[in-house]
Formats: structure tokens, C-alpha cells, sequence
């Protein structure tokens, strides 16, 4: 007992204790926070979690949030991290380190069109620095003058800071956080089940894409510099474009010289069954935005990588040469932990080491397949996904698409996790339509696994609505 270091030692019902007294979680009632006592996970492999009292689930969503990509217990990136922080952890971004090096020439060898990349700490500030690199060429670029203003899609998440959620729909989600900033456009989300534009794919001309056109005339070409989109949407209920969908995006931001965002904040690192989500389309955007499974979420890393031309734009600057500023006045304090950049690049080895994009094809396209045979039930009125990221719709009505309520979700929900698996699923996001339970396992998923989640799916669904 000595010898133990006591960050492992612990007291259960102290741990307990504490966690009420002391923890605020996220996205949690403070009401049942503090009734109930919430679940403490304290052990985690492959894709099993344990919790304080020793009970064991399987988890579907990749540490809740979709980030843990190579799954629990990889001692080998817990080994490099440990040496390279014995070696060396820290020193500003203003200067250069061995891992953000190799970590960033890695990351361009998955980019190929892509040249530059910046290292901050998560996904809201990977986005706010594209859009302050819009923002920063339109005022320093001549070629950009007054071209500040960012668009964004209804049912698209960006972020927890105020400039990320003022490039976020899911207005209930938003709500009470207002007033946001000026200069962010919004524009309608492009999910058929759903269509903003009442039209059926096959008998319509992509207005989905095409209609942003509209928006962008309205607002003033010469006044939008970016447009943020995430390659398939996430938090919004997992919402795939058609194929046409991007490149007609891209052609009408081409047109305009609208810099193209793409949050692959969720989509990258296999998720959708390529590397980058936005592979799925024959689009090629100026800026990729990502976080989450970079470092599979074993350290807090974000990168906003940019093509030469974005970079360039800071070379533009016509003012006096003693005063102007031709580089991106940004800087992120830990944007230089060496930790960070080595979780990454071990994370990334396993990942190309283990196939795991392979695996996340074919899990993917078998989670799909089996999550398809419960369209059988009532309540489910949409299936649909890409790789290890699908969801389900569920409806009181499949004529109607009237969504369940939320409460009808949370029981569903309920019944899921009595089983001891853990899923998704969208919250307190859209007014009436916070109906959508998402999977998102990590990459490393096996067959007898997927079978698992969807019986235990299907069994929770008769337990609720049959
Ligand atoms: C698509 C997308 N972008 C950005 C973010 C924000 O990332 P973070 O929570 O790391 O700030 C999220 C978080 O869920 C996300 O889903």
C-alpha cells in the first residue's frame, strides 16, 4: 500500500461522495445530479468500460462523445507519452518540437492538397481559428476585403465558445446563450428523410445545395469569406449528404471565393469509414477543422490545417511594412504540449497498423445492415449512417415523421444502458426533434459486438413502445 501512488488510490464511497459534492457534469440535470448517484467509470479496454461499483458496459459510443477511435487500454500510447513528457513536455507553439513536427507532416500526408497546420486544444477552438483566419484575411488581404461574414447549417454543431455556437443551428441548444456574434449566416441542413425542400431525392435538382446560392446574394457575396460545414452531421442526428450535395456546394463557394471549412471533427480519423469524412465527396475545402479522434482522446488535441493559399493571404498585407501584421496574431498556451502531438502519432500508427479503416467499412456496413431490420417496429422511421456512424430515427408516426418526445427517449435510452450497453443519442438540441439514437463505436468493433448493441437496441425498444 506504501508504495502505491495515490492518484490510484481511492475509496469507493468517498469517490461517491465526492463526485456529488464536488463535480458539475456536462449536459446534466442538476436535479437528478443530485438524487441519483451518477455512474464513475474507472476502467476501460478494448470497448468495455467498468464503473466504481464494478458493473461492466459496452460502450457504442467511443467515450460518449465519439472520440476514442483505437478504443480503451492502449499501453502503447500511455509509453510514449510518458517518455516524450519525461523528455520534453512543453514549450510554446511560437517555437517548433519534434512530435507537432512529425504529428503535422503525418497529418499532410493525409491531406495531400493541404500544406500548413496549426495545433490548439479542441474542436470549438480548431473552428474558432478558421473562422478568425477568415476573418483576419478580410481585413488584411485585398483580394478578401470585407469578406468576414461565415455561413453555417441549421442543424450543424461547431462548438461550446461563443463564436462556435454562433456558427451552430440547433437553435434549442443555443438557447438562453444569445445574443451571439455578427457576421454568421445560416442555412438550411440537407437530410432527405427530411427535406427542407419537401423534394425526394431522385426527382430534385440538389436544391438543398443549390438554394444556398440564394443566401449567399441576399447577404452579399462580397461580404462571406467562409462557410462551415461538417461532412456528415454528428450532433444534429447523423445526417449524410447525397454525393451531388458537395461538389454543387463547392462549385457555388468557388464562384465567390467563399473559403470552405470542413469540421471533421467527428468524421476524421475512420470514423465514417474513410479517413476524413469529406472523402465520401468529390470535394476539396481550404480548411479542415478536427479534434476529437486525433489523439483517440487520450490527450486534448485539435488541428486547423490550411491550404497555401489561406496561408498566403497573410503575405498580402499592403500596409506599412513596420506596422503590418502578415502573420495570423493567434496563439493557444496548449498548443504546445509535446503529449498531445505524441498520443497522436501513436494513435494514427495503430489505426493504419490495425486496418482500422477497413474494419470500419465492414463493422460499419454490417451495423447498418443489422440496424435496418428494425425498421420492422413502429417507432423507427429512419436508418441511416456511414462507416462506424449511424443512427435511428424514431417517430411516433411513420407517415407523419412526428418525432417521440424526449422524455420517450431518455426512457428508451434507460432501457438500453439497464442492459449494460451505452449509446447516443441527440439532446435538448432541436425543439421537438431531439429523436435520433446515434452508434458510434470505436474502430476496433467485432461482429459478436455490433450483434450485441442491436439486440439490445431492439429488446429496449419493445420495452418502451410495444
Ligand atoms: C462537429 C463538431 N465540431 C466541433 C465540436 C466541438 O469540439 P470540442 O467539444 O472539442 O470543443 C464538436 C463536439 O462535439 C463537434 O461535434
Amino acid at each position: 500500500m506504501e508504495n502505491k501512488p495515490n492518484w490510484l488510490d481511492y475509496d469507493v464511497e468517498q469517490m461517491v461522495a465526492g463526485d456529488k459534492d464536488a463535480l458539475w457534469h456536462h449536459l446534466k440535470s442538476h436535479r437528478c445530479f443530485k438524487t441519483q448517484e451518477q455512474m464513475i467509470i474507472v476502467e476501460g479496454k478494448g470497448l468495455m468500460v467498468k464503473d466504481i461499483r464494478g458493473r461492466e458496459y459496452l460502450d457504442a459510443t467511443s467515450g460518449g462523445v465519439w472520440s476514442v477511435m483505437v478504443g480503451y487500454g492502449r499501453d502503447s500510447i500511455a509509453d510514449a507519452v510518458c517518455a516524450q513528457m519525461k523528455k520534453m513536455p512543453y514549450f510554446a507553439g511560437i517555437y517548433g518540437n519534434i512530435p507537432s513536427i512529425k504529428f503535422a507532416k503525418k497529418l499532410l500526408e493525409k491531406l495531400p492538397n493541404h500544406d500548413k497546420v496549426y495545433f490548439s486544444n479542441s474542436g470549438s477552438e480548431a473552428n474558432e481559428k478558421a473562422f478568425k483566419i477568415v476573418r483576419q484575411a478580410s481585413r488584411i488581404d485585398p483580394e478578401r476585403s470585407g469578406k468576414y461574414k461565415i455561413m453555417y447549417r441549421d442543424r450543424d454543431y461547431h462548438g461550446t465558445t461563443f463564436g462556435a455556437m454562433s456558427a451552430t443551428g440547433q437553435a434549442q441548444r443555443k438557447q438562453d446563450f444569445g445574443p451571439f456574434l455578427d457576421g454568421f449566416v445560416e442555412f438550411a441542413h440537407c437530410t432527405c428523410y427530411r427535406c427542407p425542400h419537401d423534394k425526394t431525392y431522385g426527382n430534385c435538382d440538389i436544391e438543398c445545395a443549390r438554394k444556398v446560392e440564394d443566401i449567399i446574394l441576399r447577404e452579399g457575396a462580397h461580404t462571406i469569406g467562409g462557410m462551415i460545414v461538417e461532412p456528415i452531421t454528428a450532433g444534429g442526428g447523423i445526417l449524410v449528404p447525397v454525393k451531388e450535395y458537395y461538389p454543387i456546394l463547392q462549385e457555388i463557394c468557388r464562384k465567390y471565393d467563399i473559403w470552405m471549412i470542413m469540421d471533421e471533427v467527428v468524421c476524421g480519423f475512420g470514423r465514417t469509414g474513410k479517413f476524413w469524412g469529406h472523402e465520401h465527396y468529390e470535394v476539396d475545402p481550404e480548411i479542415i477543422t478536427m479534434a476529437k479522434g486525433l489523439a483517440s482522446s487520450y490527450e486534448a488535441l485539435s488541428a486547423t490545417v490550411v491550404k497555401q493559399k489561406v496561408y498566403d493571404a497573410f503575405l498580402n498585407d499592403p500596409a506599412d511594412p513596420d506596422t503590418r501584421l502578415n502573420y495570423f496574431r493567434d496563439i493557444s498556451t496548449y498548443g504546445g504540449c509535446t503529449s498531445a502531438m505524441t498520443a497522436a502519432l501513436e494513435s494514427t500508427r495503430i489505426i493504419e497498423d490495425e486496418n482500422l479503416l477497413e474494419n470500419s467499412v465492414c463493422m460499419g456496413a454490417y451495423l447498418l445492415e443489422r440496424l435496418e431490420t428494425l425498421r420492422k417496429y413502429a417507432v423507427v422511421g429512419d436508418v441511416r449512417g456511414k462507416g462506424l456512424f449511424c443512427g435511428i430515427e424514431f417517430v411516433t408516426d411513420k407517415a407523419t415523421k412526428q418525432a417521440v418526445s424526449e422524455a420517450q427517449m431518455a426512457q428508451l435510452m434507460g432501457n438500453v444502458l439497464a442492459q449494460n450497453v451505452i449509446v447516443g443519442r441527440t439532446n435538448t438540441s432541436f425543439h421537438g426533434l431531439n429523436n435520433i439514437m446515434n452508434f458510434a463505436p470505436c474502430l476496433i468493433i467485432t461482429k459478436e459486438q455490433v450483434d450485441t448493441i442491436v439486440a439490445v437496441v431492439a429488446a429496449a425498444i419493445e420495452k418502451t413502445f410495444e
